[in-house]
């Protein structure tokens, strides 16, 4: 009986879930002048799908793929253009979800691979190139349209538009749209729902890089407490682990548990004499001098000018062995002064030894393409019933882990609450660096569906569905996009998301609950510390 049923029942379904056929003419009718289909392709479920070396920001295609039909649209931009790709899952699949996901640094691509994990929620998922073609680490492509097409343009344009396409596509509503997005995906999510309120009605931002006009001097200025790479101040890259070490090693157990997590950085009394050369508890081959210890202190140490205006916070202990990202570069053409040669100043000549403090005062004024996520009254986006769920690693050594709790701060401060909790939570991530990744010797839970960390688990270590956290797939307990789903849709408020890590042999070999802040994990006196279980938010 139920052998005859089923089938008949499952063509209905297809019957009822109708989806135009995958050809550019499909969308034809829902373009607007200076809008075109570039491409459609229909990708077979377990198919791949990008744009290969021809994306310069994501030239690793999406992997794993369910069946979609994958879009690409160019649209006119000023004097410029961007594009975005769109993945559409079969209707059948298709839960009449919309989601966007963001790009990282200065990248200018399609992000291809990140957008592959959404159809597998069942979500048709969106990307925009931000309007240029490059690497990650190059500015210098930037003309006024290109700016602002990078700092809000394209996305803003991009999520009107691929809604339009999908719903023509469907022929059906979307119900709930979402954004999923690290470090400048984290910015362009912000940047998002200040200035339209209705694009999302979920926001899950990850360790954001949203203050661009003060986080891109305080990368120069960091630089400059290392420089030139000849003064007896300059710490090498290998000096970072030994920093790191002797972190790890006087903060673990300050923090109540000594599992080589520091969890609680900010908190931590560090003595950096340990390692002082000359100290008889210091190592004579592997020391610090005196001047070196303070460019740590000087790394550490929020920036505030000469006339006391803070302008960054400075990174927090235990983001060590990520220093190299901003603090290896040797002048003169290094990633450090790229914003002012090309961003503010356009002079390819301008060189690290004329950083001031007016820098600042420059990059506020020129603001280059209206980047800077720092509309920080998001009550249009609350009143809509929008939830912010927000994220840092606290082992972050690129964008400062204490930029997010700002960012939260301020967004208190100009909304006149102080418990924001019933639409914007916050959650530290111990022992995790920049967006995904823990490192070997501190070994943190850090993976809980995060943007992109499916994605990097699969490229860079060979393991998992390239979507949501393997073993546990779409399931809220563990996936913090689908915990923000629930918030948004069953009013189930985030209590707390458990992120997991694994072994060499693909077993979980840690998890723990992050929360929301000022909550954080505390043990409960008994259990495996490796299970999530023997911790409480508290
Ligand atoms: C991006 O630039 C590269 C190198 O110039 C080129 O090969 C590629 O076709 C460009 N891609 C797009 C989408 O324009
Ligand atoms: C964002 O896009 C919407 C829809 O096209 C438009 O109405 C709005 O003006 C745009 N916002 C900005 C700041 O450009
Ligand atoms: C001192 O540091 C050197 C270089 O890292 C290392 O080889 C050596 O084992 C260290 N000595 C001690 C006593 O830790
Ligand atoms: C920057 O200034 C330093 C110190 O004067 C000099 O050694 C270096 O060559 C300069 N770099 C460039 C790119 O002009
Ligand atoms: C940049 O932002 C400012 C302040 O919100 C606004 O007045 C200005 O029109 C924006 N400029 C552009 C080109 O969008
Ligand atoms: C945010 O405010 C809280 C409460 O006043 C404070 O403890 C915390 O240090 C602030 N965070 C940052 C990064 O300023």
């Amino acid at each position: 009986m139920i052998a005859v049923i089923l089938p008949v029942l499952w063509a209905l379904f297809q019957l009822l879930a109708h989806a135009a056929p995958c050809t550019a003419a499909s969308f034809g009718s829902a373009l607007p002048a200076g809008a075109s289909i570039e491409k459609v392709a229909s990708v077979p479920n377990g198919g791949s799908y990008g744009e290969g070396a021809s994306d310069l920001g994501y030239p690793t295609n999406a992997q794993n793929l369910p069946a979609v039909c994958a879009v690409t649209v160019r649209v006119t931009s000023g004097t410029s253009k961007y594009r975005f790709g769109l993945f559409l899952p079969t209707a059948a699949n298709w839960n009449s979800k919309f989601l966007a996901v963001g790009g990282y640094s200065q990248a200018g691509g399609i992000n291809w691979p990140d957008m592959g994990q959404g159809p597998h929620y069942g979500m048709a998922t969106l990307s925009t190139d931000t309007g240029h073609n490059s690497t990650g680490a190059d500015l210098n492509w930037a003309t006024p349209d290109t700016l602002l097409d990078w700092g809000y343009r394209a996305l803003n344009g991009s999520v009107f538009l691929g809604k339009a396409l999908t719903q023509a596509y469907y022929q059906k509503s979307i119900t709930y749209s979402y954004w999923s997005g690290c470090s400048t995906g984290g910015r362009q999510g912000l940047k998002e729902i200040q200035i339209s309120p209705e694009s999302f009605d979920g926001a899950l931002i990850g360790s954001a890089a949203w203050y661009t006009n003060h986080l891109f001097p305080w990368i120069t200025k960091i630089a400059t407490y290392n420089l030139p790479t000849s003064d007896p101040k300059h710490i090498d890259v290998p000096q970072f682990t030994l920093l790191a070490q002797t972190v790890q090693s006087q903060c673990d157990a300050q923090d109540g548990n000594t599992d080589n997590i520091v969890s609680s950085p900010d908190t931590c009394k560090i003595d950096l004499t340990a390692i002082q050369c000359g100290d008889p508890r210091a190592n004579a081959t592997n020391c610090l001098t005196a001047p070196q210890i303070q460019t740590a202190k000087n790394i550490y140490s929020d920036y505030t000018t000469s006339s006391g205006k803070f302008v960054h916070p400075g990174f927090s202990p235990s983001s060590e062995a990520q220093w190299s990202t901003f603090l290896s570069f040797g002048a003169p053409e290094d990633f450090d002064v790229r914003y002012e040669r090309f961003w503010l100043y356009g002079n390819p000549g301008w060189n690290w030894t004329q950083y001031t403090d007016s820098v600042v005062d420059d990059s506020e004024r020129i603001n280059p393409g209206n980047a800077t996520a720092d509309k920080y009254d998001i009550s249009a986006f609350r009143n809509r019933g929008g939830k912010v769920l927000m994220y840092h690693g606290l082992a972050d050594g690129v964008v400062p882990t204490k930029s997010s709790g700002l960012y939260y701060n301020r967004t208190m401060a100009a909304m006149g609450t102080s418990t924001p909790q019933d639409f914007f939570r916050l959650f530290y991530v111990p022992g995790m660096q920049h967006c995904w990744f823990t490192p070997p010797e501190v070994n943190a839970p850090w993976a809980f569906g995060g943007a992109g960390q499916a994605t990097q688990l699969l490229a860079q270590a060979g393991f998992g569905a390239g979507w949501s956290v393997p073993g546990f797939l779409g399931d809220g307990r563990y996936d913090a996009l689908v915990a923000l789903m629930d918030w948004v849709e069953k009013g189930t408020a985030v209590e707390r998301v458990v992120a997991t890590t694994w072994s060499g042999s693909g077993a979980v070999a840690r998890q723990r609950p992050l929360c929301p802040w000022p909550e954080r994990a505390v043990y409960k006196g008994s259990g495996s510390k490796n299970d999530a279980g023997s911790w409480n938010c508290a």
